[in-house]
């Protein structure tokens, strides 16, 4: 018989948190960042305003702006022996393989220079890590398809920089797309924080024992490549393609609904949101504002629009409040704009280390913060004595 009994720790468990960074209302498909509406700050902020928000807790003045932006700046720029690590991997390693230790590996650069109990010291490591990560996703895409690694050029905006890095080559000018850079930035605003999404909660967990914080990200990058969280992009993206055509969705449709069938509609559903992610109703609109800049016809966009007006006029869908969420349109933008689909959850972790950095931060500054311990419910046998292995 199993003794299924609680095992009381004897503190309250530290699963839960308070934070004042990000507030969702499932129900009202409502996502506040310090207040202010998604919807505004991907309408009219920048991403680098929202790191600002999001890390020193206020939209920036124009000087406060002009000085973040410089900090961030003066980091773009990797150790050199770094690039050594990209190296031992092979070239069709996933980037997200390679982002998860690169990242690491940043522990053993800065470990020495980072007393976490200093707050200085850790908005300075906050600071690197959002100014490196696009640096080094786009070396991670630059060694995945052979092609010399492109330096920062710190004249150009932080995603005019990345957009840059990604696809310039050392052989000749690469000018930035002001369309694409715009919806660039608001994807990343859209990526920036959710509250305790999976990956967020893997780095306050890891950052709670006074782990190195570059080792800390790199446990969140690694939580977020899972196809339920972060790589739901590119899982949506293959699913549209394998798709292909508006008839055939009525049965991946039906799929979705057998129980006996593993396959879920990829950029469906969510934990917390049970309407319309608000992310994806911006996403949506830059699909369009994408396509007309690029004049893009993409059939997967179609069968997107009619797989979500056919799946939101499903019972079952409605029953269970199933609603495209941020990943459902996001691979379509950056396929359009260039990216293979192993580099969507790569752009994800790009965007989300703001606000992995802002709620690590947020946690250790808390003078009561202690180490997080999750409760569990044992459903193991109960207490029974040894049996020599001549006797069982
Ligand atoms: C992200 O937490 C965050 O904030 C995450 C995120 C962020 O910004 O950090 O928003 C980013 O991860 C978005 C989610 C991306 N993942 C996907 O799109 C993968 C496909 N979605 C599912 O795997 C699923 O919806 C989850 C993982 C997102 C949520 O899983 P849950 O919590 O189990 O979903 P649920 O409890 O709301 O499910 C209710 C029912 C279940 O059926 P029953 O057990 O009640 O019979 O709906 C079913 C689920 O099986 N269901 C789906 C479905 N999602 C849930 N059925 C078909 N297709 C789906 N996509």
């Amino acid at each position: 018989q199993t003794g299924a009994f609680t095992y009381d720790p004897g503190f309250t468990s530290t699963a839960s948190c308070e934070s004042e960074l990000t507030f969702i209302d499932g129900g009202e498909g409502v996502l506040l960042h310090r207040g202010y509406p998604i919807e505004q700050l991907a309408e009219q902020s920048s991403f680098m305003e929202v790191a600002h928000l999001l890390l020193r807790g206020e939209l920036p003045t124009a000087d406060e702006y002009a000085d973040f932006n410089n900090t961030i700046t003066r980091h773009t720029m990797v150790h050199e022996q770094l690039r050594g690590f990209y190296q031992g991997f092979r070239r069709d390693a996933h980037p997200m393989a390679i982002m998860c230790g690169v990242v690491g590996a940043l522990s053993a650069f800065y470990h020495d220079s980072t007393d976490i109990n200093d707050p200085a010291q850790r908005m300075i490591a906050s600071h690197r890590l959002v100014a490196k990560m696009p640096t080094i996703a786009a070396m991670a895409y630059k060694y995945s398809i052979g092609q010399p690694f492109v330096y920062p050029d710190n004249e150009l905006s932080y995603t005019g920089n990345f957009l840059r890095m990604t696809f310039g080559v050392p052989a000749e000018e690469y000018e930035v797309n002001p369309a694409i850079e715009k919806a660039m930035d608001r994807i990343f605003i859209l990526h920036a924080d959710h509250e305790q999404n999976a990956s967020t909660s893997t780095v306050r967990l890891a950052g709670s024992s006074g782990a190195n914080p570059f080792a800390c990200i790199a446990a969140g990058i690694a939580c977020l490549w899972g196809p339920a969280h972060g790589g739901a992009n590119e899982a949506a993206l293959n699913m549209l393609k394998e798709i292909g055509h508006p008839d055939r969705i009525p049965e991946y449709i039906k799929r979705a609904k057998d129980k006996d069938d593993p396959f879920r509609l990829m950029g469906f559903g969510h934990r917390v949101y049970k309407n319309y992610d608000p992310r994806a109703s911006v996403m949506q609109e830059t699909v369009r504002e994408v396509f007309d800049t690029l004049k893009v016809k993409d059939p997967v966009f179609e069968v997107a629009l009619q797989l979500e007006e056919m799946a939101l006029n499903d019972p079952y869908f409605i029953d269970k409040k199933l609603f495209p969420n941020v990943d459902f349109y996001s691979g379509i933008i950056l396929s359009a704009i260039g990216f293979p689909t192993s580099m969507f959850t790569v752009l994800f972790a790009l965007a989300r280390t703001v606000g992995w950095v802002a709620q690590w931060n947020e946690m250790i500054s808390d003078p009561g913060q202690r180490i997080g311990r999750p409760r569990q419910l044992y459903t193991g046998p109960a207490k029974r004595d040894f049996v020599p292995i001549d006797k069982r």
